[in-house]
């Protein structure tokens, strides 16, 4: 898909069909002669926010595709929009760019026949061509790598051992300023990473530990860290889960793919900050080496966990993660995880669950939720909930004894706050947006969030 830019008054090629916005009627097609027009049902310019903006843009995609028009044009002021202007112009653009690239994704990798691409060009018509350009030119970089997200996050299991996830981390990441190192089980067995180990103990693949390291910036700047998580799938071990909730457990490294993508658009837009990523990978499998209930991990740090429930492994990876962040000396460290089922309870699929101990950086979570695009809405981590990661036998417990089902997602951050302690850290459980709505007007499966928001972190931070 090619984005261009042209000047208003200007002469178009009568190759392109014409998209119009009009406030109120009927989608269609009108031909005149040899020129298509695409009417696309906007509502009233005035009442356009950044969020329906973004499904506009999407909505202009689809349908151009649905019509198989191949080379459109599409007239585009950032002043008719006056709800989308408390960002500025360059963001404008950039946010058009990207949902044009997210539209226009299709998930096509083991179709036999590769489909067609329909929409091959869009131009779009501007007053500011110089703003414009800018702008599109970040936000092409970042749609690409969040579809580049999309497609490592929805790659089958069974052609995704951590292994391979590391193997496209490398391929990603390759030809950048990004350096990716990968360390065996035997390098994670000095590192002592129990957490991670026993997690893997079950699956023929053994896992991997990624680290993925970007200095743009001042070698003496402290990085920001991100940790994502990498279950290449999740059986949920010998507690395994029932019938139609494992179908997408092939997802369960999509947090991890998103910190490949987003350091991957970081290095390619050149940004001048220090950013690290940190991906444990595992296969959370049955076998007769799988880890039981009720044994006991003792992770990095020394703390020791209970293994109350074998499907809560995503955060006995993470704790080996986010306490090998210590050595980064990290400014900043988000993690990101398709955590918890629970997640989803709170908040259906229209947000990320993001949870600090720091109201500040809460409130810029939440408002660079809504300038990217990957909308992200808290959840406490109050010393109350901290009676329920006591353990049995062990420091900690990876569930409440009892298997109580009350506030799952905050006991899982409560649990990664045993091993961030004196860090700035912020957990995003992305659960709810690992795979698309309906509303969201995206191909189906992975969506390829939170790789906006990462980006936008790193620029900000
Ligand atoms: N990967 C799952 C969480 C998940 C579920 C992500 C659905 C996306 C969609 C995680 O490892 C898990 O199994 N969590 C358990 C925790 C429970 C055992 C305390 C869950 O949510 O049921
Ligand atoms: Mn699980
Ligand atoms: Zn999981």
């Amino acid at each position: 898909m090619q984005i261009k830019v042209q000047k208003v008054g200007g002469k178009i090629p009568a190759s392109h069909a014409h998209i119009t916005l009009i406030p109120k009627g009927v989608e269609r097609v009108v031909r005149e002669g040899k020129t298509d027009t695409l009417e696309i049902v906007s509502g009233k310019f005035e009442k356009i926010t950044p969020r329906t903006l973004r499904t506009l843009i999407r909505t202009i995609v689809q349908t151009a595709k649905k019509n198989k028009l191949t080379k459109v044009v599409l007239p585009l002021e950032y002043a008719d929009f006056p709800k989308c202007a408390e960002y500025g112009e360059a963001w404008f653009w950039s946010t058009v760019a990207e949902n044009i690239l997210l539209a226009d994704y299709e998930y096509t990798t083991y179709k036999s026949k590769q489909p067609k691409k329909t929409l091959i060009e869009i131009i779009l018509v501007t007053k500011s061509e110089k703003v414009a350009k800018e702008g599109i030119k970040r936000g092409m970089i970042v749609g690409e790598y969040a579809n580049i997200c999309r497609d490592v996050a929805n790659t089958p299991g069974g052609d995704m051992t951590p292994q391979m996830l590391a193997e496209r981390a490398k391929m990603v990441l390759k030809g950048t300023k990004a350096k990716v190192t990968v360390l065996d089980e035997k390098a994670i067995l000095k590192l002592k990473m129990g957490g991670l180990l026993g997690v893997g103990q079950g699956a023929k693949d053994k896992p991997r530990f990624i680290v993925i390291e970007y200095f743009g910036g001042k070698k003496s700047e402290a990085p920001v860290v991100f940790v994502g998580k990498g279950v290449t799938f999740d059986t949920g071990g010998l507690q395994v889960k029932p019938g139609m909730a494992m179908y997408e457990m092939h997802m369960d490294m999509s947090g991890g793919a998103s910190v490949i993508a987003s350091i991957g658009a970081i290095a390619k837009l050149g940004l001048k900050k220090n950013v690290v990523g940190l991906i444990p990978a595992a296969e959370n499998a049955i076998g007769e080496k799988a880890m039981r209930p009720g044994d006991v991990l003792t992770m990095m740090s020394g703390t020791t966990v209970d293994v109350l429930h074998t499907d809560a492994e995503g955060r006995l990876i993470l704790a080996d993660a986010l306490h090998y962040a210590r050595k980064y000396n990290p400014k900043l460290i988000v993690d990101i995880a398709t955590l918890t089922g629970a997640a989803l309870v709170a908040v259906g699929t229209h947000a990320h669950v993001i949870m600090t101990k720091d109201r500040k950086l809460e409130d810029t979570f939440r408002d660079l939720g809504e300038e990217s695009g990957d909308y992200t809405f808290p959840l406490p981590l109050w010393d109350e909930y901290k009676q329920y990661t006591k353990g049995a036998n062990a420091d900690i417990a990876n569930i409440p004894t009892g298997d109580s089902r009350n506030a799952g997602t905050i006991t899982a951050g409560m649990f990664l706050a045993h091993f961030t302690k004196k860090m700035k850290w912020v957990h995003i459980d992305m659960a709810p947006r690992m795979t698309s709505n309906q509303s969201d007007k995206l191909a189906k499966g992975a969506t390829g969030e939170p790789t906006r928001l990462l980006v936008k972190i790193a620029e900000r931070f």
